[in-house]
């Protein structure tokens, strides 16, 4: 005999026929909190995944309304904190200057609500300790845009280095290099300790770095040593915290004021592993735009990688040196999956943002960050905010100091 059922009960069929997804399979419902720069690319990442995009704020109730047109999102919320909390939203996407991001994360977790932050995760290293914990308590998967993971030739790099391919790490060191800020005509809420944190360079691309390079390499940075200058002491001030365009100067009508955050690091580091490192962080270096390079030698092979060249990574050896090129047919189990284009047809940043929110995402549906390799979680935020407090300690007071260990 047949068992009678319910249109949709257990069949998944509504009654004219189509199939009715069940809740693992709906889209997940993402919202967006500032809609800059990298706001649009979280955008433009969320519907790549197959997400909704269902609401945007921004300053004010006109610029939300003005970017949920811009960006195609279903609704604007007047006020951050609504968009944070509201019973419509799965995941909520922080994209907004330095300042905001804590009390928003912790908003959003007490409301049960998946996280995706932006880096800096917090402007010190405790609050993101504690926003660290409150994620594992409400048992949610938050995240952190550290991106740059999400090459497929740093995941080669990674594989390579767990492996042993180039030997036991000897050397590490590096640089990330901009030049948007290079002139004192060059105004952002970056330059502005109250709105991004006491650092800025570092905090800002340094960060990048430093998790990049303990992500490939599967080691720690143990104690810093760090130099900070700044080296335009006084810039206009544009008032307000809406962006400029990067690279586009401010002028008429500006005022001027004291500049207290650094436009350029440098630090010697060693690691938990005993190897020893130096990176070069700058904002005012002229031509020079993403620079981010790091270098692992080992003692059997050197590997360089460039993220303005992210299609191939050098492998140097003492015999001959190769250059190895984005081809998922040909790279190691862990990287292939993110070469998701024929080789020759380049990736690049947007495609890392693409991985980055689908992996977060894959982690929701999963049940948890553990589920996905390699994903960026509050504790990797809240690593860089240690590390970024112990390089200004370091610098203020012309000492080594330690990165506390988790
Ligand atoms: N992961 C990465 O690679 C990456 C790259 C760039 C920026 N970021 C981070 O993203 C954040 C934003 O940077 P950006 O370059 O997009 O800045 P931006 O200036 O381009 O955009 C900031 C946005 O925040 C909005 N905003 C300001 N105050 C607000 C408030 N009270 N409520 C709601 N929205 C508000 C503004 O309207 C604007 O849309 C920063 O924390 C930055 O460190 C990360």
């Amino acid at each position: 005999m047949s068992k009678i059922t319910a249109v949709g009960e257990t069949t998944g069929t509504l009654p004219d026929g189509r199939h009715q997804p069940d809740e693992a399979e709906r889209p997940l419902r993402a919202a967006i909190v500032g809609t800059g720069f990298i706001g649009e690319v979280h955008a433009r990442a969320v519907r790549r995944v197959g997400a909704r995009l269902v609401g945007v704020a921004a300053s004010t109730p006109e610029r939300g309304r003005a970017a949920a047109r811009r960006l195609g999102a279903e609704d604007a919320f007047d006020e951050a904190e609504v968009l944070a909390t509201s019973p419509d939203v799965d995941v909520v996407h922080i994209c907004t200057p330095n300042h905001l991001h804590a009390d928003l994360a912790a908003m959003a977790l007490a409301a049960g609500k998946h996280v995706v932050c932006e880096k800096p995760l917090a402007v010190d290293g405790a609050t993101a300790r504690r926003l660290t914990a409150a994620a594992d308590a409400a048992g949610r998967v938050a995240t952190v845009p550290f991106v740059y993971r999400f090459y497929p030739l740093v995941r080669e790099a990674r594989a390579r280095v767990a492996a042993g391919a180039i030997g036991p790490v000897r050397l590490l060191h590096g640089n990330y290099l901009q030049d948007w800020l290079a002139t004192e005509d060059d105004d952002n809420w970056r330059v502005d300790a109250e709105l991004a944190g006491e650092s800025r360079a570092f905090a800002d691309i340094g960060s990048h770095w430093c998790d990049l390079v303990e992500f490939v390499c599967g080691d720690r940075l143990a104690a810093v040593c760090a130099e900070a200058v700044t080296a335009v002491p006084e810039r206009v001030h544009a008032a307000g915290t809406e962006p400029h365009a990067f690279a586009a100067p401010v002028t008429a009508g500006a005022s001027r004021r004291t500049v207290t955050t650094e436009d350029i690091t440098v630090v010697l580091f060693r690691t938990v592993g005993g190897v020893a490192g130096s990176v070069v962080i700058s904002q005012v270096s002229p031509g020079r735009k993403n620079r981010l390079q790091f270098e692992v030698a080992g003692s059997e092979a050197t590997l360089f990688f460039d993220q303005e060249q992210p299609e191939s990574l050098w492998v140097g050896r003492r015999t001959s040196s190769e250059i190895i090129v984005r081809d998922g047919a040909h790279l190691a189990p862990a990287a292939a999956p993110y070469a998701v284009l024929p080789p020759g047809h380049p990736q690049g940043y947007q495609d890392c943002f693409d991985a980055f929110v689908g992996d977060t995402y894959r982690a929701i549906r999963a049940g948890g960050a553990g589920a996905v390799d390699g994903l960026p979680t509050f504790a990797d935020g809240a690593r860089a905010a240690d590390i970024t407090d112990a390089v200004m300690r370091s610098a203020k007071g012309r000492t080594w100091e330690e990165v506390p260990q988790p």
